[in-house]
């Protein structure tokens, strides 16, 4: 896979980077002289080589918070990782505040929460420099959570990468959101979200109702949940995208390769180093597709994509074609055959995300082609 394929990749997802600079909250430091700005003159080549595993616990570090990262069992077997950024006023003590769990879109993984250039832009940051607990999970199959008790996930393993939004969701977001209570001694969380983190939240309390106690607010920003626009509706430039992305996928799986992106930390570096010589390009052909919607800095997109991209599986990707397809917010479509068999039933069951009873806040643009401003009640 070359540079401009997996740009490409999170081109057609609309895997909107720039998200959180709707985030900017004041000009003046929030963070007061402690906390110093990733992107101070002289640091940016530090911080652009760094592309590793680690990359979260280096900028977490030199922003001046406390990095810790715990490893989960799910109950189907796969070992995922939770970050926890740490604010030093609480350190030492027992309540490090109210906890905020963030979970990233599809691609992504939790470097996503820290990388804009502006340090109040960074919502991670800022709700620890507030004085919350907080928490950013990797959902399986990204760069830091590729474990399973007993399966490899080597990228030809299809038994690994047999999963969709629809494990995730139930599976990991759910280990995530025990453990960091059974953690803190709190009786709920705040859920905050990018895209496809947010399609965790709805079909976790979707299928698992309870989970409606266990969180006390959820902010959804730029979901994809029952609000996505059917890919015929949208305009050719929307359009062209999924037919790229599946493409993508079908040629992956044609090799025998069930994860987009493989090798990733090989891939980060070509990302960066392929996206620099166009970074304008870039940022225009984005904000093309996504009708200006977006406010990239060229200067930071090439980092931005590189650190953010965190890896998937191509059943993810196909899941999320298929919800587009016809704007059913629904699950895993294997066919007729094995519908019946799974679902008893032809079609895959719609998410009935009636079942969410708890607090949930949307934030969205008129100018996002990929969802409507209506949500449909399927
Ligand atoms: C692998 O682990 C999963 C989850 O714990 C379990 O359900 C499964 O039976 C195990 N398979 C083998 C072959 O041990
Ligand atoms: C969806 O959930 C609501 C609330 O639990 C329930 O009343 C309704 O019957 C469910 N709808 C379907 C189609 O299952």
């Amino acid at each position: 896979m070359n540079s401009l394929t997996a740009f490409g990749v999170l081109v057609v997802f609309g895997v909107n980077l720039a998200t959180s600079d709707a985030a900017v909250m004041r000009k003046d430091n929030l963070y007061g002289p402690r906390y110093r700005p990733l992107w101070e003159k002289g640091a940016k080549t530090q911080f652009t080589k760094n592309f590793s595993p680690t990359s979260l616990k280096s900028m977490t570090e030199k922003a001046g918070f406390i990095y810790e990262n715990f490893k989960l069992t799910t109950e189907d077997g796969y070992l995922i990782n939770l970050n926890r950024i740490i604010n030093p006023d609480s350190v030492n003590k027992k309540d490090k505040g109210f906890p905020l769990l963030l979970m990233n879109g599809f691609m992504m993984h939790s470097d996503a929460w820290v990388v804009q250039k502006e340090m109040d832009s960074n919502i991670a940051f800022v709700f620890a420099a507030l004085g919350y607990d907080v928490w950013l999970g990797d959902q399986r199959g990204t760069i830091r959570s590729t474990g399973h008790v007993n399966m490899s996930s080597d990228a030809h393993n299809q038994k690994y990468w047999d999963h969709a939004f629809d494990e995730i969701s139930v599976y990991d977001t759910s280990a995530f959101i025990d453990f960091i209570l059974v953690q803190t001694g709190y009786r709920k969380l705040n859920f905050m979200c990018i895209s496809l983190g947010c399609t965790f939240h709805a079909v976790l309390i979707s299928e698992r109702p309870q989970y409606n106690d266990k969180i006390l607010a959820a902010f959804y920003f730029v979901p994809l949940v029952n609000n996505i626009a059917r890919v015929m509706d949208m305009p050719v430039t929307l359009q062209l995208n999924f037919l790229i992305g599946e493409i993508n996928t079908v040629s992956y799986e044609d090799q025998g390769i069930y994860v987009i992106a493989p090798r990733l930390s090989g891939i980060k570096k070509e990302i960066y180093h392929g996206c620099i010589p166009f970074a304008g390009v870039a940022v225009s052909l984005v904000k093309q597709s996504l009708h200006g919607a977006l406010h990239f800095p060229p200067e930071t997109v090439c980092h931005l994509s590189a650190l953010s991209i965190g890896g998937g599986s191509t059943k993810t990707a196909k899941q999320i074609l298929q919800v587009y397809k016809e704007a059913n917010f629904a699950k895993f479509d294997y066919g007729r055959k094995r519908n019946m068999e799974l679902y008893g039933q032809e079609a895959p069951p719609f998410y009935n995300v009636s079942r969410i009873t708890s607090f949930v806040a949307i934030y969205y643009s008129d100018a996002d082609g990929f969802s409507t401003v209506e949500v449909r009640g399927k």
